[in-house]
């Protein structure tokens, strides 16, 4: 495929990353009903859909397609577009979806560029997480830094990077759990073996959130099973960009796990939780 990844191209990718996810972190905050329903629920009955979910990834599927459309189109509610450029976009209309129903100022609207396979095998080259009610807007492009631009009144650029903690023992240590009961079990059980070894564990309750603040250094290490490409896509190029290293039970990233820091407190909690439990 053709598709052209040099840093100035990227930073076109990167500026619509940024802008999209913006105005749909507006959209979802000026627009959200003042008594929010639950308007489906997907995988179990406490995995849950809002409408502001549904209104956001058509305005992010709608400016997709008017400013770059022959990409192609990956979203948590269901957008699904075969493109011939070479590049999808992997879109997460709101990561936290149960935060901002109980109105808990913690969620984001993620946005990525990816090439590569978005059901199997892909990279992203460009991503923003804007979470809205902070007016923080985390961003990256592939070999460009990774960047925390503050949208308030008070305007400011910071450069990211992961923490330089070391030590497994003292790293705060964020997590989050699935949706089905079985898969919840399981990861309780982990958290057993985890707890013990690190200084504390944080469950935020963003995934993509999750990844900036490891990339912002305000969690040390991350690691969760059973997350979507869209819960990840941008939060991992934002954290590699920051320093960090993210992988899986394997060298990539998979639904199946992902573990997100510097290193060295990478390696030690991928240790952790491969070990035998018995
Ligand atoms: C969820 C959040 C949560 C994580 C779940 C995700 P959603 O995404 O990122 O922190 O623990 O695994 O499914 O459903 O709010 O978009």
């Amino acid at each position: 495929m053709g598709e052209d990844l040099s840093l100035p191209a990227l930073g076109t990718l990167e500026t619509i990353c940024r802008e999209l996810a913006v105005q749909a972190g507006e959209l979802i905050v000026r627009e959200r009903p003042e008594h929010l329903a639950v308007a489906d629920t997907k995988s179990s009955a406490t995995d849950v859909v809002t409408i502001m979910d549904r209104r956001s990834e058509q305005l992010l599927q709608e400016q997709l397609r008017a400013r770059r459309p022959e990409d192609g189109i990956l979203g948590e509610e269901g957008a699904s577009v075969e493109g011939t450029s070479g590049i999808t976009w992997i879109v997460d209309p709101i990561d936290g979806t149960v935060n901002y129903l109980y109105d808990i100022p913690a969620y984001a609207v993620s946005v990525a560029a990816c090439v590569g396979d978005p059901r199997g095998e892909w990279e992203s080259v460009a991503g923003a997480v804007f979470n809205p009610v902070s007016g923080e807007l985390f961003h990256a492009r592939r070999g460009g830094g990774a960047f925390l631009r503050s949208t308030g009144a008070d305007p400011s650029v910071t450069a990211l990077f992961v923490s330089g903690e070391q030590d497994l023992g003292q790293a705060l240590t964020g997590t989050g759990f699935g949706y089905d009961a079985a898969k919840r079990a399981q990861q309780a059980q982990i958290l057993t073996r985890v707890l013990p070894q690190v200084r504390d564990i944080r469950r935020a309750g963003s995934a993509a959130l999750d990844l900036c603040a490891v990339a912002a250094g305000r969690l040390d290490v991350y690691y969760e099973s059973g997350l979507n490409a869209w819960d990840r896509a941008a939060g991992q190029l934002i954290v590699t960009e920051a320093g960090g290293v993210v992988r899986g039970a394997g060298a990539q990233p998979s639904r199946d796990l992902t573990l997100a820091g510097p290193a060295v407190l990478v390696e030690a909690l991928h240790d952790v939780l491969q070990s035998d439990p018995h």
